[in-house]
């Protein structure tokens, strides 16, 4: 459905090209005090830029709150948060109901809905819903700051472009957001800078890794069985359009180890209970363990490109040739990492109220 989250719930309703998208967030504490600005700030992070590396829509994403908070706190409400659309331009749509986008979800919407669906700009299936998730995972950053948990991603694969170093969170934190593609290594960033520009000229597209961490989380947040950890957080992290692949800690790369190598040893570090290593990304038993939840999530190369690909007439049921001329991410990475880190806290949130942490 269109809702996520138990004690802290995200709802999002609109339409890429209808007149706005938007979140209905439920759950945050009453008299919390929400600063709008920081909730702009992730939105202007996610927003396109200029230049080769998104799309030339040019959306300013002014945050409009419309109910829930009161003086400048939660009242205990919904808080209703949305962007307005305004530089839409829907014309080439049209032609992807008869001859869809090979790997978009034309085909597939207009099959379930028999042409119902909002075509316009990607409808609901746009990367533009995910303006939503920013605007719900914003206000969860903010009360899960309260309480000492921080939460950042950044961008760790361009194409063949890898940031193979461990970057502290205290310099990522900064190095990443500073950067326009998300890295938090200067020269990796440049690297994939122009693995993204080549992608462009080429009239192709290029995927990515965005890896996310999360820090100060106490030992023991996650749910029996079904919301675990893991569960929750791939769940939310699936639902970003083009995410193809998550994984925690060592990942798949588990499955070439022995357990004496995978196993992260116990220690105690000045009168706590730590690992030596961190190959469970953070979690055991789908609970927190006390060190920092890690994973990754990979996207896919924007499925909307230039190049003439192979398409069929769903009408006629003859193959064609199309060629796509709206405005599209050349790489949906950049874009993508505020969104995979207000995600990440919003779910992080949730667990947390679940199980009485906060
Ligand atoms: C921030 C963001 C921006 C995106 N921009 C585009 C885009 O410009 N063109 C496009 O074809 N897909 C874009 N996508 C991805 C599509 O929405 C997605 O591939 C499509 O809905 C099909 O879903 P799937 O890839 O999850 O199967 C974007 C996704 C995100 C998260």
């Amino acid at each position: 459905m269109n809702e996520f989250g138990v004690r802290f719930r995200i709802g999002v309703f609109g339409a890429s090209h209808g007149p706005a998208v938007g979140a209905k967030v439920e759950g945050c504490p009453p008299g919390f005090k929400i600063s709008e600005a920081v909730i702009q700030a992730e939105l202007d992070r996610r927003a396109p830029g200029k230049g080769p590396l998104t799309t030339s829509r040019a959306e300013r994403d002014r945050l409009e709150i419309i109910s829930g908070v009161h003086n400048g706190k939660a009242t205990g409400g919904p808080i209703v948060g949305l962007v307005r659309n305004k530089d839409t331009d829907s014309s080439a749509y049209d032609a992807f109901l008869r001859v869809p986008r090979p790997g978009h979800a034309d085909y597939p919407a207009m099959v379930k809905y028999g042409g119902h669906h909002d075509h316009r700009g990607g409808g609901q299936f746009s990367g533009r819903m995910t303006a939503a998730l920013v605007i719900g995972g914003a206000i969860a950053r903010q009360v899960l700051d309260k309480h000492g948990v921080s939460v950042l991603a950044q961008t760790v694969q361009i194409g063949k472009v890898r940031l193979t170093k461990d970057v502290p969170f205290s310099i990522a934190e900064r190095t990443a957001r500073a950067s326009p593609v998300g890295c938090a290594d200067r020269t990796v960033g440049m690297q994939m800078v122009s693995e993204i520009v080549r992608a462009h000229e080429d009239k192709d597209s290029v995927g990515g890794v965005v890896k996310c961490t999360v820090m100060g989380l106490p030992v023991g947040v996650g749910e029996p069985f079904f919301d675990s950890v893991e569960s929750d957080i791939s769940s939310m992290m699936f639902s970003i359009p083009g995410v193809k692949g998550v994984e925690f800690g060592s990942g798949f790369k588990c499955a070439e180890m022995r357990g004496s190598e995978h196993n992260d040893p116990f220690a105690i570090k000045d009168g706590r209970v730590v690992t030596k290593t961190n190959n469970a990304g953070g979690i055991l038993g789908g609970l927190t363990d006390g060190m920092p939840v890690e994973f990754r999530v990979a996207f896919k190369p924007t499925s909307s490109i230039a190049k003439p690909q192979l398409s069929v007439d769903i009408v006629d049921l003859k193959p064609i040739e199309l060629e796509i001329k709206g405005r599209h991410d050349p790489c949906i990475v950049p874009r993508a990492v505020p969104v995979v880190e207000n995600a990440a806290a919003a779910v992080m949130l949730d667990l947390m109220l679940r199980g009485g942490f906060i």
